[in-house]
């Protein structure tokens, strides 16, 4: 990936990851991104998963040709972009790690690391570090995605390396597309901090920004504003676009069924965006990413143990714990002899702010019926009337 002649790629792509944070399915892989700057002092930008510290150091080396490095920026520790930083010192004792207050308690707490004086450079918001031509100036970034979290604006080139901030699902060399796949990152991962995002987009505002050098994913070159603009609407908890998000859990296929007799009720009332997920087959973490794409939710669940059928419990609790809010929601339940889903999906959903909740609720008992459906058709009228966006 190119960036310019003084700063250079140096990440490494992971394909062999299964889960992402041991939870979120990659089936493209990751990338975890450094780059190296060449100046008359180097200075390289975060270091690599431990899997791949020694592909990372290849390519580290291999960039200096030779040269030492005199810095290594740690913009965040999590695992994912601190994993290396052990085999980084043992290999260049000499460099000096630059982090903030934060960082070198969070990397003792995960290493077995003691560091001289001479080799932890503290910097705060706004200090900056001169290489030569080039100058970094660090911002803090806390909670987006960790507490210690900064980004680094590098003036002469106008890059805006960006720690987790627009960074994206997929290995690069798997070219990911980076709308669903970012938001999918985002909102899983990041989604609980909108307001730390905006502050973040706050302090960028008057910066001159060329390029966007995130720690996964591409390099982004052109039209930031189409990446910005969309942070600005996750970090509202604003809705992309109009559209529905079905999200159903069925144990004998008919409140799959009657799912889709409703997806197919909104299509032949006009509405052109549909997502449907199984919740019990699907990846969860693409149905909330939906969910929060737009304006509009129907929970469709059988009723279990007198309770909520427990992958709608669970959906409901990942919405929740990622602030889900300003969304129409309506709901269908299923129940043989006492069908009481929606009165447990609405418990969850009055935890969450600005929810209009739609009526009427649609309350099957075993298999759909005609009456089920004409109640579908006004659940699906309401929805469209009354949606947020
Ligand atoms: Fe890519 Fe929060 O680590």
């Amino acid at each position: 990936m190119t960036i310019s002649d003084a700063v250079v790629y140096a990440g490494v792509d992971d394909t062999s990851i299964d889960l992402f944070e041991g939870q979120y399915p990659v089936s493209q892989g990751v990338s975890y991104n450094s780059y190296v700057i060449l100046d008359e002092k180097t200075a390289v930008m975060d270091t690599v998963d431990a899997n791949y510290a020694d592909k990372w150091l290849e390519n580290i080396a291999h960039i200096l040709d030779g040269r030492e490095p005199d810095y290594l920026i740690v913009q965040h520790v999590e695992p994912d972009h601190s994993g290396s930083i052990c085999k980084f010192i043992q290999r260049y004792p000499h460099a000096v790690l630059v982090g903030n207050q934060k960082t070198f308690p969070l990397i003792r707490q995960f290493f077995d690391l003691k560091f001289r004086e001479e080799q932890m450079l503290v910097v705060k918001e706004g200090s900056f570090l001169p290489l030569g031509k080039h100058a970094l100036q660090f911002l803090m970034a806390p909670l987006v995605h960790w507490p210690e979290v900064m980004i680094t604006y590098e003036q002469s080139e106008q890059l805006l390396f960006s720690a987790d901030a627009f960074g994206t699902f997929g290995a690069l060399s798997t070219d990911p597309d980076w709308l669903p796949e970012a938001r999918r990152y985002y909102i899983n991962i990041v989604g609980k901090y909108g307001a730390q995002v905006l502050a973040l987009l706050k302090k960028t505002v008057g910066l001159s920004i060329r390029m966007i050098c995130p720690l996964h994913g591409p390099v982004l070159k052109e039209n930031l504003s189409f990446y910005i603009d969309k942070y600005q609407t996750w970090g509202s908890y604003e809705p992309e676009e109009e559209g529905v998000t079905i999200a159903y859990a069925s144990l004998h296929g008919n409140t799959r069924k009657a799912a889709k007799q409703f997806s197919d009720i909104l299509r032949k009332k006009g509405e052109k965006n549909i997502s449907l997920f199984d919740l019990n087959r699907d990846d969860m973490s693409a149905a909330v990413a939906d969910a929060f794409r737009y304006d509009s939710l129907v929970l469709a669940s059988v009723t279990y143990d007198a309770s909520l059928f427990p992958a709608m419990e669970d959906f409901l609790y990942h919405l929740k714990i990622k602030n889900f809010q300003n969304r129409t929601v309506g709901y269908i339940q299923n129940g043989s002899w006492a069908p009481n889903a929606a009165r447990f999906m609405k418990a969850h959903v009055s935890e969450m702010k600005n929810i209009i909740e739609v009526e009427p609720v649609v309350t099957i008992k075993s298999a759909a019926t005609p009456a089920n459906l004409d109640e579908m058709a006004k659940l699906a009228d309401t929805v469209r009337e009354k949606r947020t966006k």
